[in-house]
């Protein structure tokens, strides 16, 4: 008797749910899916709200999902928006490969299909990719680290740097990694930077989920493997803030910061999150590299707008981003539009952060 009761109750709010969905697109000028992957994170709640509030300023209805990066959640989620007749679909994956099915079904169902910041893979029913340059932001943190250990006025001794790097199932890992390492090639290649434990290929140093917790634990490891004696470490290639901020734990834990001789190594990050920006203001973390979530929802919200009525779309890179399918036996490359990203230090938060509303300084405790 319970579990029909139960049973019933779920109809219930099925019904409910479809229904709410259907009204508040027939009120408006359609309804519009947006996923992103997770509340837990800072960047995607900021992503996920403007998309939405920018559509809902222009009219259309928006339902919202995250799914706590959960692969399965975000399936269910793309069918149930398919189900009720969204007229685009704006998707930040979690692992980018595995939505091929979904995607099949958006382009039955004729729905275009926009890939937010992170690139779908391996299927050509992609319509759209909206992004910043990630080989670039890879060059950003990796001219974070030739900046603040100062390598174009060599040291007179080698540096030791460990490096890290994103989620192997988020294409935009391969960018970020691509483009550090080439900035910092040069400078590995003369022995000037030596990465003590030998750890230099993005499968080894990736971190699954951008999990900070997994990477503490991989900066312990390293610590004690690598580093004793006067072996010291001056750097950290970080992909994310919270990754650079739990790596800084793991040194001040073993006395990084407040030991003769062991200054805390020299971290970036990406993302510009309050607790990093906090941290750059009191000298901890020495830069991070920020992407205008605003600005990405802004043009996200237009492309939408400009698909549903019908207009051209200019301004689109046609080269940088095959996604691993194939149309017509040639590589498929996914319209994109990319936007630019900032590295900030201390030097530039009042400018780039604060003067901009990227934070305010109630925000940032200031
Ligand atoms: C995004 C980053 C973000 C990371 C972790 C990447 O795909 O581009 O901005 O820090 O995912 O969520």
């Amino acid at each position: 008797m319970k579990r029909f009761l139960l049973f019933l109750l779920t109809l219930v709010v099925a019904a409910s749910v479809f229904a709410g969905g259907r009204q508040a697109a027939s009120s408006s000028k359609g309804l519009v899916g947006v996923v992103m992957p997770t509340r837990s994170e800072e960047r995607w709640n900021k992503d996920g709200n403007a998309v939405k509030e920018g559509l809902e300023k222009l009219g259309y209805a928006v339902d919202l999902q995250f799914s706590d990066d959960d692969i399965p959640t975000q399936l269910n989620q793309i069918d149930n928006m398919i189900t009720n007749g969204v007229k685009v679909l704006v998707i930040a994956s979690i692992d980018g490969s595995s939505l091929g099915t979904q995607l099949e079904n958006a382009r039955a169902a004729k729905i275009p299909v926009i890939s937010y910041d992170r690139l779908l893979m391996q299927s050509p029913n992609v319509d759209y990719y909206v992004s910043f340059d990630n080989y670039k932001v890879g060059r950003q943190m990796g001219q974070i680290l030739v900046n603040g250990l100062k390598l174009d006025n060599p040291p007179k001794r080698p540096i030791n740097l460990e490096l890290f790097a994103g989620s192997p199932d988020d294409n935009n890992s391969v960018g970020f990694y691509q483009g550090a390492i080439d900035v910092l090639k040069p400078y590995m290649d003369s022995g000037l930077v030596r990465v003590p434990s030998g750890q230099i290929e993005r499968t080894v140093i990736g971190t699954l989920r951008w999990d900070a917790a997994e990477a503490q634990k991989r900066m312990e490891n390293l610590l004690s493997r690598y580093y004793s004696g006067d072996v010291i470490l001056d750097g950290i290639l970080s992909p994310y803030d919270p990754i650079s901020l739990s790596c800084l734990e793991a040194c001040k834990a073993v006395g990084y910061g407040s030991t003769a001789g062991k200054p805390l190594p020299l971290v970036g990050g990406q993302d510009c999150i309050v607790a990093s920006v906090k941290s750059i203001m009191q000298g901890d973390q020495y830069a991070t590299v920020l992407k205008d979530t605003r600005s990405l929802g802004a043009a996200t919200v237009e492309l939408v707008d400009k698909i549903l009525n019908g207009q051209t779309i200019t301004g689109l890179d046609t080269s940088s981003y095959p996604n691993g399918a194939t149309v017509n036996g040639r590589a498929y490359v996914v319209p994109s539009l990319l936007l630019d990203s900032v590295i900030v230090t201390k030097d530039n938060v009042q400018k780039d952060v604060i003067d901009t509303g990227y934070h305010t300084r109630a925000e940032l405790g200031l």
